[in-house]
């Protein structure tokens, strides 16, 4: 213990969520979840960089960022990568790194939201389908966890992650309760798999990487209604929102605003002592 007060000890609620004057970097972001957080993190004062595998950002989706960017004169950029390209997501985040300010918004954030479920079960599965599973949504986030890790280093050598006061960064993952267990309603060892081995990673990278000042948490979100799947998939599977609602505490499923705040917090300085973990937003999702 030192007699001194950590600036970090001093700071109210409201300043210990901000997120003004960082840069997060969104993986994922074009749509969905990804593009909740990306205006959840514009919403709480961060420059944004999003990478995603779609050619533009979803047209639905991404309006609302695009407002809040403006409005509060915060940087708004959209980068083309495949996670499962190693050349290419190193590009996409050379891209970006050669274009952060450090002086006003340093690189602090990563969250990596990009993923694809894989409902197929074991038996009709294909070994293409289930490498596909694995390769976007395990060793995407860990490429991008390495590529962030490697830089955030590169920049901030000499950080002591025992002062409070230290720089600090913030790697968010996206597992799922799908890594927690068998859910009966929808089939999918190779996705099921990848969130679980992704919510282990969280907690090895946090682990490994303490010491050099970055933290790595992960979210489980339950059933999380995106526009997408308002559009393309509950119309015809209306039996899997109602199942859903079944089997979950809060009788109701979320909406994607409602990881906005689970994900600024894990980014934030509110969160400084939070690493390995993994953070289940499922309302009480029962064993199903
Ligand atoms: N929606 C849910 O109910 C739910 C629940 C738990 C976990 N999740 C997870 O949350 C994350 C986001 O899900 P969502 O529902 O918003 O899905 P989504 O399909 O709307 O968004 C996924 C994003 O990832 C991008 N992406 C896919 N493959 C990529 C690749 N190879 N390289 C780069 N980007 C790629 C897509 O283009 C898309 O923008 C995923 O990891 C998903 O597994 C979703």
């Amino acid at each position: 213990m030192t007699d001194a007060t950590s600036a970090l000890s001093t700071l109210s609620v409201p300043r210990l969520f901000s997120l003004a004057g960082q840069t997060v970097i969104v993986v994922g972001g074009g749509r969905g979840i990804g593009a909740s957080v990306v205006l959840g993190c514009l919403e709480g004062g961060a420059n944004i960089f999003v990478l995603d595998l779609l050619p533009e950002p979803d047209k639905n989706d991404w309006p609302p960022a695009k407002a809040t960017a403006e409005k509060n004169g915060l940087k708004l950029n959209y980068g083309v990568a495949d996670v499962t390209n190693e050349e290419s997501l190193k590009m996409g985040f050379q891209t970006i790194f050669d274009s952060i300010d450090e002086s006003s918004a340093p690189l602090r954030g990563l969250v990596v939201t990009a993923g694809v479920p894989i409902p197929i079960s074991g038996l009709e599965l294909e070994y293409d389908q289930w490498k596909r599973g694995i390769d976007v949504n395990l060793n995407g986030s860990f490429l991008s966890c390495q590529i962030f890790a490697k830089e955030w280093i590169n920049r901030n050598p000499k950080v002591n992650s025992s002062d409070p006061d230290s720089p600090l960064a913030s790697i968010v993952l996206t597992s799922s309760i799908h890594g927690q267990g068998f859910n009966r309603q929808v089939p999918g060892p190779s996705y099921g798999s990848a969130k679980a081995a992704i919510k282990h990673l969280a907690s090895i990278l946090g682990a490994e990487w303490g010491a050099r000042a970055i933290r790595v948490n992960s979210i489980s979100p339950g059933l999380i209604v995106t526009s997408t799947m308002r559009q393309n998939y509950i119309p015809t599977h209306p039996e899997y929102v109602d199942n859903m609602t079944k089997f979950t505490a809060i009788k109701r499923v979320a909406d994607a605003s409602e990881l906005k705040a689970p994900v600024v917090f894990l980014l934030s300085k509110g969160s400084s002592f939070v690493t390995g973990t993994d953070l289940v937003i499922d309302g009480g999702h029962l064993a199903s």
